[in-house]
């Protein structure tokens, strides 16, 4: 696995990468990986010749008093993981070469960076959008590849490609992979090693608490009362605030207050300090 810090290595490795037409996907991270960034990878490497991974912990999408310092950095272990997966590229630029003296561009997704994770964290899908941009013209990937965990992000991403016409990737390159849970159901995320054991007990309430509220929505239950009896539930499990818990159409993410056949519930709530977010079909596909 190449390992790369300047963007001219980069161009050069780029190239090599896809020489006899070789096609290339990229991964973007933040690193702290764990196996839903690594189901990310194997995808990848399903779909594509080469394979190039970005770590990346992007200052423009954490706000003020968020966790940029505190963010899980471990660099050493990444290298190895992704290594092990044989990842040939690993761009893991400083904040410098990426955002230089003078940079003052900013991409901003209207619409559907605005409610959910968007109305907590003003700011937040602006950093993502610039980043993922600077990132695919940085690259230029064939194909790229994100979690649905984060939903918003995910749709917000491929608005942007659509609307900047980007080319590489086009929109339809633009892959999302299923949540990887741990086998309590919490969905797994780099934020999560920062709950205490008890925290992380508590914490599994959270994808509980969603299915029964899909599963009383599903049985003709209201959707207001689902989602009251969620908020009590998590409140109940130890959970200090839930900041939004609401229905949406998966692909528009317009606000529902009844299933439209194309539900999805979003959640986002805080243990502690600890912001979790988690979103689920109503109904399960094929069911
Ligand atoms: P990060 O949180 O490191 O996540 C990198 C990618 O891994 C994202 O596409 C995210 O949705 C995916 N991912 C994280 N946990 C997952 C899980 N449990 N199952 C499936 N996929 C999962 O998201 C970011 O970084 C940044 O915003 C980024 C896109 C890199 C821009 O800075």
């Amino acid at each position: 696995m190449q390992i790369v810090t300047r963007l001219n290595a980069l161009r050069t490795a780029v190239k090599d990468l896809r020489e006899d037409e070789k096609t290339l996907a990229l991964v973007p991270t933040m690193g702290a990986l764990h196996e839903g960034h690594l189901t990310l990878v194997r995808e990848a490497k399903a779909k594509a010749d080469k394979v190039a991974v970005s770590i990346f912990v992007n200052p423009r999408q954490f706000g003020e008093g968020e966790d940029l310092d505190a963010y899980p950095r471990q660099i050493a272990r990444d290298r190895e993981l992704l290594h092990n997966e044989s990842v040939d590229l690993l761009w893991a630029p400083g904040a410098e070469e990426v955002y230089p003296t003078g940079y003052a561009t900013n991409i901003s997704v209207a619409g559907i960076s605005e409610g959910l994770c968007g109305a907590d964290r003003p700011g937040h899908f602006d950093g993502v959008a610039t980043i993922v941009c600077k990132l695919f013209n940085q690259v230029r990937p064939d194909l790229a590849f994100f979690g649905e965990k984060d939903w918003q992000q995910l749709a917000i991403i491929r608005r942007m490609v659509r609307d900047l016409d980007l080319v590489r990737p086009q929109v339809g390159a633009i892959y999302g992979v299923p949540i990887v849970r741990e086998p309590d159901g919490l969905a797994m995320s780099s934020r999560n090693a920062y709950l205490s054991p008890q925290q992380r007990k508590q914490a599994s309430a959270l994808p509980r608490a969603m299915r029964d509220a899909i599963a009383t929505v599903s049985d003709g239950g209201d959707n207001g009362g689902a989602l009251e009896n969620l908020r009590e539930v998590l409140r109940v499990a130890g959970f200090q605030n839930v900041d939004y818990a609401e229905f949406r159409d998966a692909d528009s993410l317009a606000r529902l207050d009844s299933d439209n056949g194309n539900a999805r519930l979003f959640v986002a709530a805080r243990i502690g300090r600890t912001r979790l977010i988690d979103n689920m079909p109503v109904e399960e596909p094929g069911k």
